[in-house]
């Protein structure tokens, strides 16, 4: 099996927390090989600013994979449907993309440091927050290798504005309280994490003499609308103000 079913514990630790560490949730082979392609994309420099801006100090992005990629079959499995509806309490999802590989490098190559604490709400371009990112570990990862610290119910805070455009710390001009912050994750590969659009999120620094990889990709309501705002994952795409994602760029993901 590829893909395994979440368990009812999971939704509801979702449902509360706003995010859940999700073990196992994919065969490590599936990881392997995403791992193998993103150390093929690494090598073509050229493509590491595939998110740009202030995010380029916090990993660097490679684009991900066409959809009809055998690399990323598993995201379209009616089991990744199903765990994808359950979780935000809907009845079906859309594939918002296949995302990115996201490279954290070790901390002493000065290159990224820690990735600041934000929402996935802001910058993308659906009309509600019914949404959640997918980030699955391509290998083993230790709590020293920067993986994702969430804060428990920040996604009941409603949105709270673009951290990355005014260097606002989040943490702090909305008073989020240390005990709320979730305890640092050593995940496997295949392991995955999944949270809310509204959930406040960052890692530390990558504190290992190793790389750090991810993959990272949205599931959408399959009723949300596009409200406009310039997007990489629109931006070759004619879609109105206001339009249902009805394009095969974001297909349906079956529950059967
Ligand atoms: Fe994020």
């Amino acid at each position: 099996m590829q893909v395994r079913e979440i368990t009812e514990a999971e939704v509801k630790a979702f449902k509360k927390r706003g995010w859940t560490y999700l073990p196992h949730l994919f065969d490590r082979e599936i990881a392997e090989r995403l791992h193998a392609r993103a150390l093929e994309l690494e090598r073509d420099k050229k493509h590491h600013t595939f998110y740009g801006g202030k995010v380029n100090s916090f990993f660097r992005s490679y684009p991900g994979e066409d959809q009809k990629s055998p690399l990323v079959k598993f995201m379209f499995s009616p089991a990744m449907g199903r765990n994808s509806a359950r979780l935000l309490g809907i009845p079906q999802v859309r594939l918002f993309s296949t995302g990115g590989y996201l490279l954290k490098m070790p901390e002493e190559a000065k290159e990224q440091g820690e990735t600041a604490y934000h929402q996935d709400f802001l910058g993308n371009p659906m009309d509600r927050s019914t949404f959640l990112t997918v980030w699955v570990a391509l290998h083993d990862i230790p709590v020293a290798g920067g993986t994702m610290r969430f804060y428990d119910r920040s996604h009941r805070l409603g949105v709270l504005g673009q951290a990355f455009a005014d260097h606002m710390d989040i943490r702090v001009r909305y008073r989020l309280k240390n005990k709320d912050l979730s305890p640092p994750l050593a995940m496997q590969a295949g392991d995955a994490t999944v949270h809310h659009s509204l959930t406040v999120h960052g890692a530390p620094p990558n504190r290992t003499a190793n790389q750090r990889w991810g993959l990272a990709y949205i599931y959408m309501d399959a009723d949300a609308r596009y409200d406009g705002t310039p997007n990489v994952f629109t931006e070759n795409i004619k879609l109105e103000r206001d339009a249902l994602f009805d394009h095969p760029a974001f297909p349906l993901i079956p529950t059967e």
